[in-house]
């Protein structure tokens, strides 16, 4: 099976939008606070820099980052997750906003934010640029979201397939060849 870049779902305009609207609730929902912002290594990297620096400043924010992999098969059922790398700094008593590239089947985001409050963090939220509502499997509450899209795979603006097409500026379709 052979992949390519099909047709642009989502442009670099309506995602910049966006990413403007969430930054805007983001800053009122945490403004005169200070602000842990943790990004998932690699997929919420173009997502996460562009947002932060929509973030105003009454907001105090500070970046960690964690990368995660799944435990192969058995995380289809429990959404087990390794942690790659985890984050620098306590989170205890702190606000944590966990940002994501997308929220699938949401069994990788709830695995994560059980991780995370069991540090107890003073509040803890999650924000994620892409949502497929059907496909979910795990309830997972996304306070902040980006777009909901269909069941459909998607690439660029940080998301990938197979580690390629990170870098586009738009979102794209997959389109698959044999
Ligand atoms: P979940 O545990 O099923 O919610 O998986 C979420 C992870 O799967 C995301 O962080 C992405 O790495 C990956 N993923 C899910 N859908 C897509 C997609 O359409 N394009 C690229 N990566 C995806
Ligand atoms: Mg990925």
């Amino acid at each position: 099976m052979a992949y390519s870049v099909g047709e642009i779902l989502l442009s670099r305009e309506q995602i910049a939008q966006r990413v403007r609207e969430l930054g805007d609730e983001v800053s009122a929902a945490y403004e005169g606070r200070n602000l842990v912002v943790v990004g998932i290594l690699k997929g919420a990297v173009v997502f996460l820099s562009d947002l932060v620096r929509t973030l105003r400043p009454q907001v105090e924010a500070s970046l960690d980052f964690m990368a995660v992999s799944s435990y192969g098969a058995s995380t289809k059922t429990t959404g087990a997750v390794k942690i790659l790398k985890d984050l620098d700094a306590d989170i205890r008593g702190k606000h944590v906003l966990v940002v994501e590239d997308i929220v699938d089947t949401g069994l990788t985001l709830s695995y994560l934010l059980k991780i995370l409050e069991e540090r107890e963090p003073e509040s803890l939220a999650a924000c994620a640029l892409l949502d497929k509502p059907e496909r979910r499997q795990a309830p997972v509450a996304v306070r902040f979201c980006g777009f909901s899209i269909p069941d459909e795979f998607v690439v660029g603006y940080g998301l990938d397939c197979g580690g390629r097409w990170r870098h586009l500026p738009d979102i794209h379709k997959v389109e698959m060849t044999d």
